[in-house]
């Protein structure tokens, strides 16, 4: 590859990048400029698919002109207004607009919304929620939160202590946590189209932690429905359920982390909705907004609401919350996003291409290298046996090649992951496929 140094370069050392090799990057850069539908433009004018959506955010596809002018008109009408003892209308109305698409009945409905600025804020802000509602409902020595190994909860202090990859924790000190086992499982499951048969016995892992610590000292238990950033990995049929069980049973709340499947990606407007498990709160960022304006929401029950909503009138009843809860132009960009998705019915369009989807990916199989594929909605993971001694080179490799053969995947170990807008075509389906058999057959 060509590294002189090009006229659209701009300078490289001032911006200490997110979760990236900073010094491989920065010898060899990519560097998207522009984005409209599926397709992004570097800065040399060559144009790629979006496979990933972003970073499985811009679920509606890229440059939609309906929020850019619903963000523009915002901010040229109110830029920027507290939320603390404070309000406006946008914000009402935005949380009143996710609440219609809210799963659950009665008190069970997930139609109380928490505004945050990521995903990250809207995991720390779940977990406190938590603990203060089983505080106030006199539970105060429920402190623990029970998460799952190769979970992703973002990257705040209670996100890594509930999340099981180790490179984000082991730097890092932790509130108090514990870990059931992750749901993967290639030996028994590999090549599953949709959810895995194997593995529901993994969920008694809660009855297991609960007679260890006492249920009396836990909180709530969290998971991603399916867990998107550790590389695709699926619950096994009933998992969810029996999840759902375990917690009622002893009093801890059950909180889905949707920042990923949240806003259609598997077909329904979130995942509780796919797989028919309501939890007592659902965390959400990215597809919010289509990734066009930092946002995320906590939908929590009304049981857990109202059980905060106590004591003197006058009083704050959560002592939490951010600047940009609820900040005017976010709520703009998100009204204006859920139309989108409301008039083109993109939150059941991933149900429509499953099946193609399904056929297509799995068509990769007795390729050079796959040792398991992994599909649900519109995402999909094809995992690589590892190179001997350089676990993850392989993928990156095949991940880099597709870059410049105009693909964006997305690398996670040796797993290649894919999240296309949902907005893709069938077309756009094969192209994928077939970049990323050409680019397995290049993979030494
Ligand atoms: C399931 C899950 N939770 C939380 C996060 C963190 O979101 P953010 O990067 O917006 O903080 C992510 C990000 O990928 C995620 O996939």
């Amino acid at each position: 590859m060509d590294h002189t140094p090009r006229p659209n370069m701009p300078p490289l050392e001032n911006f200490w990048m997110p979760f990236t090799a900073n010094r491989q990057f920065k010898a060899a850069p990519r560097l998207l400029a522009a984005a409209d539908g599926m397709y992004y433009t570097d800065i040399d004018g060559n144009r790629i698919l979006d496979g990933t959506a972003g970073l499985w955010c811009v679920n509606a596809g890229h440059g939609r002109r309906k929020i850019a002018a619903a963000v523009e008109r915002q901010l040229a009408t109110m830029d920027f207004a507290p939320t603390f003892q404070m309000g406006h209308p946008i914000a009402f109305e935005f949380a009143a607009k996710l609440a219609a698409h809210a799963p659950g009945e009665g008190q069970a409905r997930l139609d109380r919304l928490f505004f945050t600025g990521s995903g990250s804020e809207s995991v720390d802000t779940a977990l406190k929620i938590a603990i203060a509602y089983q505080r106030a409902i006199g539970q105060g020595t429920r402190t623990r939160i029970i998460g799952r190994e190769k979970g992703y909860h973002g990257v705040g202090f209670g996100g890594i202590s509930v999340g099981g990859l180790v490179n984000n924790r082991r730097v890092f000190p932790q509130i108090p946590a514990d870990h059931m086992r992750h749901t993967l499982d290639i030996d028994r499951n590999a090549y599953s189209r949709g959810m895995p048969a194997h593995g529901l016995e993994l969920a008694e892992d809660l009855e297991r932690l609960v007679a260890l610590h006492g249920a009396e000292t836990i909180a709530a238990v969290i998971v991603e429905p399916m867990s998107g950033s550790a590389g695709v990995i699926l619950p096994p049929k009933g998992y969810l359920e029996r999840l759902r069980a375990i917690a009622d049973a002893h009093g801890i709340l059950l909180i889905f982390d949707e920042v990923i499947t949240g806003f259609g990606r598997l077909g329904t407007p979130f995942a509780a909705d796919y797989f028919g498990v309501i939890p007592d709160m659902m965390t959400t960022a990215k597809g919010i907004t289509n990734g066009t304006i930092p946002m995320g929401a906590v939908f929590a029950s009304r049981k857990v609401h109202d059980g905060l909503m106590h004591g003197p009138e006058h009083q704050i009843e959560l002592f939490h919350g951010y600047t940009y809860s609820g900040h005017p132009v976010a709520c703009a960009a998100g009204l204006a996003t859920m139309e989108i998705y409301e008039e083109e019915s993109l939150l059941s369009r991933a149900g429509e291409l499953a099946a193609d989807w399904e056929e297509a990916l799995h068509g990769l199989k007795g390729h050079p290298h796959v040792v398991d594929i992994r599909n649900l909605g519109l995402v999909g993971a094809i995992e690589l046996a590892p190179r001997a001694g350089a676990p993850g080179t392989r993928a990156y490799d095949v991940f880099v090649d597709c870059f410049h053969k105009g693909l964006l995947v997305r690398v996670t170990g040796d797993i290649i992951a894919l999240s296309p807008p949902l907005t893709i075509e069938k077309e756009q389906i094969a192209t994928i496929v077939s970049t990323i058999a050409d680019a397995l057959k290049r993979a030494a």
